[in-house]
């Protein structure tokens, strides 16, 4: 499949959530699903790390029922779609790894007593997973959040949270961390988002490594960490120009092609 080089197939699809209209981006993702759009084996070249973890907070609760949608009739709030994929980090699609979500309702409570806004899934063979949920409220003291534990066969638990743009709260909450935001469109009344997991699964041994693996990053331009750029802002990173989309301070780890939230490529 040609590719650009120096993208990798996540950079892509994140690339394709901000620029192709729903319709499109449905139909891709569906391409995907079956095969016809995307190798099994995708182009990965830029060094992904891992999706950080973040702390677990006081309302996780086990054995949650598995669905894809947590929606329920009469549930107030603003109609929210979260697709993605989730990788290994040699950017293998992994296939049946539990994701298991919760979530504040359109007030900000989480149901501690029943299993409203809770739910778990399974990647499919793909890698990639479905959430339909609402728009989670805001409470004292956090930002816009969705929780989710994520876990491949027979591997670790990672513990993280998923983060919404332009929210206020961004700049104030301290566990907020741009890493985790997903892109967010709205879509009429509702939203779709996405967002692809990085999981410590190395690849098998015996699988061909992902064109490009083994070149040794580029890093070098404009960019620097400790900047606090604004939206518009232009940087170089590695022979390639970023705009920035969202203020913030860079910091290492932040770097353009590692935070598609923040960075497009131009
Ligand atoms: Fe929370």
């Amino acid at each position: 499949m040609p590719e650009p080089s120096g993208i990798s197939r996540k950079s892509l699809l994140k690339a394709a959530a901000l620029a192709v209209p729903a319709p499109l981006l449905m139909a891709g993702a569906a391409r995907a699903m079956t095969g016809d759009r995307l190798e099994p084996t995708p182009f990965c070249d830029d060094g992904d790390d891992p999706t950080p973890p973040q702390i677990e907070g006081p309302y996780f609760k086990p054995s949650s029922p598995q669905r894809g949608s947590l929606l329920e009739p009469g549930m107030a709030g603003t109609r929210l779609t979260v697709t993605g994929y989730v990788f290994g980090t040699g950017c293998q699609p992994l296939g049946n790894v539990l994701l298991d979500f919760w979530q504040a309702d359109d007030n900000g409570a989480y149901d501690n007593a029943g299993f409203r806004l809770r739910g778990h899934q399974y990647t499919n063979a793909q890698g990639a997973f479905t959430l339909t949920t609402i728009v989670p409220g805001l409470y004292p003291g956090r930002t816009r959040h969705i929780h989710v534990k994520a876990q491949a066969p027979n591997r670790p638990v990672l513990t993280t949270q998923l983060y919404f743009p332009n929210e206020p709260r961004n700049t104030t909450d301290t566990l907020f961390d741009p890493r985790l935001l997903m892109t967010v469109r709205p879509v009429g009344s509702a939203k779709e988002a996405s967002f692809d997991f990085v999981l410590s699964v190395a690849p098998s041994p015996g699988t061909p490594s992902p064109s490009g693996s083994s070149r040794p990053p580029q890093p070098g331009g404009t960019w620097a960490p400790d900047i606090a750029y604004a939206i518009g802002a232009q940087v170089t990173y590695a022979g390639v120009t970023y705009r920035c989309l969202q203020g913030h301070t860079s910091m290492a780890g932040w770097e353009p092609p590692n935070v598609p939230a923040l960075w497009q490529r131009v």
